[in-house]
């Protein structure tokens, strides 16, 4: 279980998030939506322990997340691949994920390798030279050499063209079923991500303004109001 318990955080005079929570039991699938500034990434942060919250606690399992050692809440199960390229350019894909896995199981490289056959075609390709909607995948599967239960990615489909925001997010589901991982997913495009997510939360100036399923609020006609 992930519990975001009334959880403030801001930068300096800013309130960047207020009072916003949410209760994630094991295997959960959450999309966090909402316009340019609206609190996304600083509510990631926050569940990964990379920015400490003025008020409320993040819980997982029953313990809190404390902020200040992210390497100590990866361990914990937590894994967040935060926006852009997360890959480093001048090592091979196998590289890559080996490096990922460091302090985990290397062995469980075969497992990605298995679910992600491109990167299996490209294990000996320097991550640079590959496509954006590539270095996406490898960067997907260096997080899951942590052997998360939960997996935290801020816009993945940043800069993919539509046809392979529709891979990223299929392989999303199929981590997700495979593994029972939980997914917490910040997104702009709406409409990918409720394919994948069961929850959602609309935040707007760090509040959250609707909270309900991926069925409500695909059926909503003024969905883009909170935007
Ligand atoms: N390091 C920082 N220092 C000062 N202010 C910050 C910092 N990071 C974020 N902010 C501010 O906090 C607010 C929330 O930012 P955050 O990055 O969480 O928004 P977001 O919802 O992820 O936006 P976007 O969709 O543009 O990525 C914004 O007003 C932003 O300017
Ligand atoms: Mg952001």
């Amino acid at each position: 279980m992930l519990e975001i318990r009334s959880l403030s955080a801001g930068y300096g005079a800013l309130n960047a998030l207020e009072g916003v929570s949410a209760r994630l039991p094991a295997g959960a699938r959450l999309g966090i939506f909402g316009h340019n500034g609206a609190g996304k990434t600083t509510l990631l942060r926050c569940l990964v322990g990379a920015h400490a919250a003025r008020a409320g606690e993040v819980v997982l399992d029953g313990e809190p997340v404390r902020p200040g050692n992210v390497a100590a809440t990866v361990r914990r199960g937590i894994a967040f691949v935060p926006q852009g390229h997360n890959v480093f350019p001048t090592l091979t894909v196998a590289q890559n994920l080996a490096t990922a896995g460091l302090l985990f199981d290397g062995g469980f490289a075969g497992e990605v390798l298995r679910i992600f056959p491109l990167l299996e075609e490209r294990r000996g390709q320097r991550a640079g030279s590959l496509s954006g909607g590539e270095q996406q995948m490898l960067a997907l599967g260096m997080a899951l050499m942590t052997r998360p239960k939960w997996l935290l990615l801020d816009e993945p489909s940043t800069g993919l063209a539509p046809v392979i925001v529709r891979d990223v997010m299929s392989q999303l589901a199929t981590v997700s079923a495979a593994f029972g991982t939980g997914l917490v997913i910040v997104e702009q495009n709406v409409p990918a991500t409720l394919k994948v997510v069961e929850h959602c939360l609309i935040l707007k100036s760090g509040r959250t303004v609707f909270e309900g399923t991926a069925a409500t609020l695909a059926a909503k006609p003024d969905l883009w109001e909170w935007f």
